[in-house]
């Protein structure tokens, strides 16, 4: 079976940023693949890669950008917006980025569904009342008439997703879509996902800076660093047998229930994510690395660990005795 989504080898400079460098990951129909990684390391940009909606200047290039095995790299943005709402949408951390203050949650609902499909209006708005209350939205006729500045943050978001899923998307891309709400409200969006996906089979590209998020829904994670998938694997090995040394900092920034005591700080990796101009060659980790030798300046192998597992990293995997699951 192809992927529902695989991106190989993507690269996007923005002006003097290299903002993605050759990154690569897929996802299957029904699964939940999380993409992690400090700000800045280019998680946004990559969704906005696939999505066809990168800032103006941004230049992408790509040796693959399949969906649904149809190759989309070429598409430009008329055939861009056909799929984009339709067979493909994006949630985004900030929900007043696709709601339209102008006007009321019902229209903006139906519009989607009667411009890719042409669906009398009447059908449109049974729909999104449907798709309201499913995405736990009580009173959903009485929502509909409303504009986006009289609800709340949660209930935008719910809105939000519940837009997204109009025409019955293939490809779900989530950018942060609860770090802006409160944790009751977390744990219910993320348990409407879950819920949706099992239903509807919806592959879901999730991008969150939680790790406990991560541990709870991911099926795949994959670890950016400074524009690079540094490593990837399935979540239960990823968190077993972390290899890179990144991704064993961010996992040791973790609390760990009992391990941590109070007051204690918990553990971070010191410096920040440096700023890759275009022609940067070696790891983009190095000088944050305590693992780091001169051949991190060269060029880094990808290293197949077996079991989906890979990394992008010249040591040793199971340098440690911790070997790959
Ligand atoms: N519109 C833009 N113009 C110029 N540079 C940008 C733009 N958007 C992002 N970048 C740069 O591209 C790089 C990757 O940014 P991106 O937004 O993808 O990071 P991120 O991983 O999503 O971070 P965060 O976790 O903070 O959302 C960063 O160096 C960022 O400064
Ligand atoms: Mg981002």
């Amino acid at each position: 079976m192809s992927a529902l989504l695989e991106i190989r080898d993507l690269r996007v400079t923005i002006g003097s940023t290299a903002a993605v460098r050759g990154a690569s990951l897929s996802l299957d129909k029904g699964e939940t693949h999380c993409l992690v990684g400090e700000s800045g390391c280019g998680k946004s940009i990559t969704a906005l890669s696939v999505m066809g909606l990168l800032p103006r200047g941004a230049v992408r290039e790509t040796t693959a950008l399949r969906f649904a095995g149809e190759e989309i790299g070429h598409y430009g943005e008329r055939q861009m917006e056909r799929l984009r709402g339709d067979r493909m949408a994006m949630i985004f951390q900030e929900p007043m980025t696709s709601l339209n203050p102008a006007y009321t949650v019902g229209s903006q609902m139906t519009e989607v569904l009667r411009r890719h499909r042409g669906t009398p209006r009447a059908q449109a708005v049974d729909r999104a009342a449907e798709l309201l209350a499913r995405v736990g939205i009580t009173a959903p006729g009485l929502r509909l008439g409303q504009f986006p500045h009289q609800l709340s943050g949660g209930l935008r978001q719910r809105v939000m997703i519940a837009m997204a899923l109009m025409c019955d998307p293939e490809l779900l891309i989530a950018d942060e879509p609860t770090t802006a709400l409160d944790v009751t409200v977390q744990a219910q969006i993320l348990r409407l996902l879950a819920g949706l996906q099992k239903d509807l089979g919806l592959g879901i590209l999730l991008i969150t800076h939680d790790l406990g998020i991560v541990a709870r829904v991911a099926d795949r994670v994959s670890v950016m660093y400074a524009g690079e998938v540094v490593e990837s694997a399935p979540t239960a090995t990823l968190f077993a047998a972390p290899q890179h040394p990144y991704t064993r900092g961010l996992l040791s920034c973790v609390p760990v229930p009992g391990k941590v005591k109070r007051d204690e700080p918990l553990g971070s990796i010191p410096g920040v994510v440096p700023r890759i101009r275009p022609g940067f060659t070696g790891c983009g980790f190095r000088d944050r690395c305590a693992e780091a030798t001169p051949a991190c300046a060269g060029t880094i192998p990808r290293r197949d660990l077996g079991s989906g597992h890979e990394m992008l990293c010249v040591l040793d995997p199971g340098r440690d005795g911790k070997a790959a699951a």
